[in-house]
Order: structure tokens, then sequence, then C-alpha cells
């Protein structure tokens, strides 16, 4: 936009240089013909956007920097000459937009592992990462196949995010909840959702496997949620409190493209808003209950154990690596990402 303003200003610029723009009634034209054209621009580029559809969520585990914010990828990718229609612009857009949060995911898995190798975690807990850095890979792999098949371009992905490796068991049990147990668990349900509305056999065979997978990413961070509790209880409890109590109530989905109908997008495999809606609350209810439930074993044993600190502040003692608060991780379910 910034760039389109300053290709117009050049122009008018170099309009009023030559005899036709010497004219003083054609000199006072020259700027309003330029802002006009500008604000057609502008009008179109936001049109676009409208007509074909577009998210600023995450479909999976973020990558998160020191700070809890979260990223995406940048992609290079251009589609092939006449391959334009508003339809396969908007499903590569689509599939362009998770096949990015794919990709990062593979970065916080990257990041997790080694989190839970610095601070001696076991083994099955290490090897899970690592197997979901192959399965998340797949999945971007799987998406990109299908920006492929609508653009004829295969997009590429640069992520330049620096690894954010913690030893902080506080972030590690928060982010385990609300990337994992919760994004994750929703990516997964939505995916079944969406499933079973889906036609066409390559897009199915996509989010059976997306489905299958991103459940057991869940699995694994309520596995690493009790393991959390178990090393440190008060630090840990203390943590989830507070990530429960930050909890969004909806992912936002991707924008349908006006001329899509729910039943169409419903076949196309589309992330739609009102898909989202429904899907949530039960997701949402589901996992707070399950975290209730594992906060409040906790909770009587420490009773039986008579523990003095249970449910305290806890220290600092894992308070190096790149520490956050719980209260800073960014936004919950449906991470919103600039871009
Ligand atoms: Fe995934
Ligand atoms: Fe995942």
């Amino acid at each position: 936009m910034l760039l389109s303003g300053a290709a117009m200003t050049a122009c008018a610029e170099a309009w009023a240089r030559t005899s036709f723009g010497r004219n003083k009634v054609r000199r006072r034209l020259i700027p309003i013909v330029a802002a006009l054209a500008w604000i057609a621009s502008a009008g179109w580029f936001l049109l676009m956007q409208f007509a074909l559809g577009n998210s600023g969520c995450i479909y999976g585990r973020p990558k998160r920097d020191r700070d809890g914010r979260a990223s995406l990828p940048s992609t290079r990718h251009r589609r092939r000459v006449g391959r334009s229609s508003p339809s396969s612009r908007s499903l590569t857009r689509h599939w362009l937009q998770i096949a990015r949060g794919e990709y990062a995911s593979i970065g916080a898995f990257v990041d997790l592992e080694q989190s839970l190798l610095a601070l001696g975690a076991p083994d099955a807990l290490v090897a899970g990462c690592r197997r979901a850095q192959v399965q998340e890979r797949r999945h971007a792999a799987l998406a990109a196949d299908l920006v492929e098949r609508w653009s004829g371009a295969r997009p590429r992905f640069v992520h330049e995010a620096s690894p954010t490796i913690t030893t902080d068991l506080a972030r590690i049990a928060a982010e385990s909840y609300l990337d994992g147990c919760l994004n994750e668990g929703a990516a997964a349900a939505e995916a079944a959702v969406r499933r079973d509305g889906v036609t066409d056999q390559q897009v199915r065979a996509v989010l059976d496997v997306i489905a299958t997978d991103e459940a057991e990413h869940a699995e694994l961070a309520w596995t690493i949620i009790e393991w959390a509790v178990a090393v440190d209880a008060p630090t840990t409890i203390r943590a989830l409190e507070s990530a429960r109590a930050r909890t969004t109530p909806a992912r936002r989905g991707i924008r349908r493209p006006f001329w899509m109908t729910t039943a169409r997008a419903r076949t196309l495999g589309w992330i739609d808003p009102e898909l989202c809606r429904r899907v949530h609350p039960d997701i949402v209810a589901a996992a707070e209950a399950r975290l209730s439930k594992v906060l409040e074993s906790e909770a009587s044993e420490c009773d039986a154990r008579d523990t003095p600190d249970c449910g305290e502040r806890p220290s600092d003692h894992h308070s190096f690596g790149c520490n956050v608060e719980p209260d800073r991780l960014h936004d919950t379910v449906g991470v919103r990402v600039p871009g």
C-alpha cells in the first residue's frame, strides 16, 4: 500500500513536469487524480482480502520467542500463470496459512525437546517431541502439496526465529496446556469434524493424518504436565491456574470468501469460523475439566503428605534460561500472529 502510494506520488510529480501538467487547471487536478487512484487501489486490496478469506491464527503448536510471542515462517511462493481463478486463489491461501502453521510447529517441538533434555525429563517425553517433529514436517509437506495442486507452484518456507530453550518449568507447563492440550487438541477436533464433510480424497487423507497426529500431540502435552506436577507441584500448579484463567473462548477460523457458502466450505475442508464456534466450547470445557482433575488430585496428595508449601508461590530455582511469567504468554487458543 505504501509502495503504491509512493509510486503514484512519483508519477504525479513526473506528470506535473510535462507540458500537459504545466497548465494551471490541470496542475490542480494532478493531486486529486493521484489521491483517487490511491484510494481505488487501497479499496481493491481490501476487497481482495475480504473476497479471498484470510486469518491471523496458528492451527497447532505455535513457535514462540523468548518473550512468548508466536511467529510464522515467511513464504516463498508464486502461483503459476493461468491458475488464478477465485476458487484456486482462495484455496491456495487457505492451505498456505495452514502449511505455515505446521512448519512453525516443527521448530516449536525442537525447542520443547531441547528444553526437556535440559531439565532431565524422561526419555519417553523427549522421544515424543522428536516423533512430533517428524509428524509436523509431514503435515507441512501435505499442506504444501495442496498449495501446489491449486496454485501450480510449491511453496518454500523460511522461519528465522531463533531457538527458545528454557528450563523454566512454569513456562513449559503453561505452554503445554495452552499450546498443546488446547491448541493442538482443538486442531485435532476440528480436523476430525472437517474431514467428515469433505468430498475430495486428497484433502480427506490430509485431515485424517492431522486429526490423528494432533490428538497424539495433545496427549503428549498432558503427559508433560503430569511430569511437571510431579517435579515441582507448587510451580506447576500456579502456572497452570494462571494459564487456565487466560483461556480464550474461541478460535477465529479462516474467514470464507464472500462467494463461498457454508455447504461448499464444508466439502472443501475449510477452517470455517462457524465450525470453530460450534466445536470449540466443548474442547475448552473438556480440557478445563481434565486440568481440574490433575490439579485436584495433586492437591489431595499434598494434603495426604501434609506438605506445607503445596500451592504456595514457589521459589524460582528454575529461573534461568529464557524466563517468561505465564501471564506474559500471548493469546492462547488460536494464537494470533501478525501478517
Ligand atoms: Fe500439525
Ligand atoms: Fe501438532
